[in-house]
């Protein structure tokens, strides 16, 4: 077990080393077993469904530049982020069916945010991604605190509203209860929060994500030590190697998705079907710090929606105080609405009615039902169960 680890780190590590085998390898991969919509890219698969995309480069106050895509329509405007190892591909990638595409369909103005650390999101004004560490230093918090608080100012600018709708998906959530408990003002920017699966809490967590949640603060220790900050990343050689045994048809489908995609987020494999997988590994995953999984880990371990901890004389030179600060949800005065799915395992139900029992402005909580974690942005079958819920609650506040 642990020198299958050690193998699987020494890989990631060997990434940079690998790099243009590993893309000449992945472009054959792709011409043989991406379907169509896998191999199309994102301004190509918005202008296949019947719409046009523009791409913007936002730069964050601490000099990340950020790909923020925008679908122009003459209604309100909808900011939408993603969740871990997401970026704003996997909105689209079921064209009428995915979100991105469907409220474009309905004459939505659609912007969508690429996160610090993803394929699109990998590039700093003075920090190189390849060289310098602190480039991924980051999780959710900052995320929150800088990228989304850019896209929002960018989106308000650019389009001469007071205030937007925003969606964000499980991490997309977390950054926003982040930024609009910390930087309150942004709670006047936003006239409706639609928090998909929203990470915030984890209690009573299912056995297996006890194991790996448990065994989290080991490995990353050790991802640490052997100096891995980048995880996933697109075209590197573990994600190419993925993209290999994943996409070898009904095996794959039992190896990544039965084995490895439903035990940790829900079982439906009517919402994420066997040739789905051609499609959607080539999107994804996407990027991120090893410092996002260890702050979810933290959520976790710690039983609290708190900033991050640096341990004992960190957190003091950081916050003044041994503990990290909890992030303050009674200020998030903005108006939420939650959703959560009713096969999630995890953004747990019960999690999700703890969250709603803290902010102060919940407007809706629904329970979706044959809804799991990743259902909510890439399932087949979103456009029955979530979209009129979604559609609805928009209208209100057009
Ligand atoms: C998609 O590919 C086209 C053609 O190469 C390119 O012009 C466009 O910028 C690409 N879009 C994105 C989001 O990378």
């Amino acid at each position: 077990m642990k020198s299958a680890i050690i193998l699987l780190v020494a890989i990631i590590q060997l990434t940079p080393a690998a790099e243009p085998d590993a893309e000449s390898l992945l472009r054959k991969v792709s011409e043989l077993t991406l379907s169509e919509d896998g191999k199309l890219n994102f301004t190509q698969l918005v202008t296949k469904y019947g719409h046009t995309a523009e791409q913007y480069e936002v730069a964050t106050k601490d000099g990340y530049l950020l790909k923020l895509f925008h679908i122009p329509g003459k209604r309100s405007s909808v900011l939408l982020t993603h969740g871990l190892g997401a970026d704003a591909d996997l909105y689209v990638i079921r064209g009428h069916g995915s979100l991105g595409i469907a409220l474009a369909d309905r004459g939505y103005d659609v912007w969508l945010l690429n996160n610090r650390g993803t394929k699109f999101s990998r590039r700093h004004t003075a920090l190189d991604p390849d060289k310098d560490k602190k480039f991924w230093d980051y999780s959710f918090h900052e995320m929150g605190y800088y990228d989304l608080a850019a896209a929002i100012d960018f989106v308000l600018h650019q389009t001469g509203e007071e205030k937007i709708m925003a969606i964000g998906h499980s991490q997309g959530a977390s950054q926003f209860f982040a930024l609009t408990s910390l930087r309150t003002e942004y709670n006047q920017k936003v006239k409706l929060f639609l928090a998909l699966a929203p990470g915030a809490f984890f209690f009573n967590m299912p056995p297996l994500f006890q194991i790996a949640a448990g065994a989290g603060p080991l490995l990353l220790e050790l991802a640490k030590i052997l100096g891995i900050e980048e995880l996933c990343r697109d075209r590197g050689a573990l994600v190419t190697l993925i993209k290999i045994i994943c996409t070898k048809g009904i095996i794959s489908y039992e190896v990544c998705v039965k084995g490895a995609i439903f035990p940790f987020l829900g079982y439906n494999p009517a919402g994420f079907e066997l040739s789905f997988l051609r499609t959607v590994l080539g999107h994804a995953p996407s990027g991120l710090s090893r410092k996002c999984l260890e702050h979810y880990d933290q959520l976790y371990l710690r039983k609290k929606f708190g900033q991050f901890d640096y341990g004992v004389s960190g957190n003091l030179g950081k916050y003044g105080h041994p503990n990290p600060p909890d992030y303050a949800l009674s200020k998030v005065t903005t108006d939420v609405a939650l959703m959560a799915g009713e096969l999630d395992t995890l953004s747990l139900v019960q999690n999700v009615k703890v969250l709603k029992n803290q902010l102060p402005n919940v407007v809706h909580f629904e329970v979706i039902e044959a809804t799991t974690h990743t259902d909510f942005v890439v399932s087949g079958e979103a456009s029955i169960y979530l979209f009129p819920s979604i559609f609805r609650l928009l209208q209100e506040y057009d």
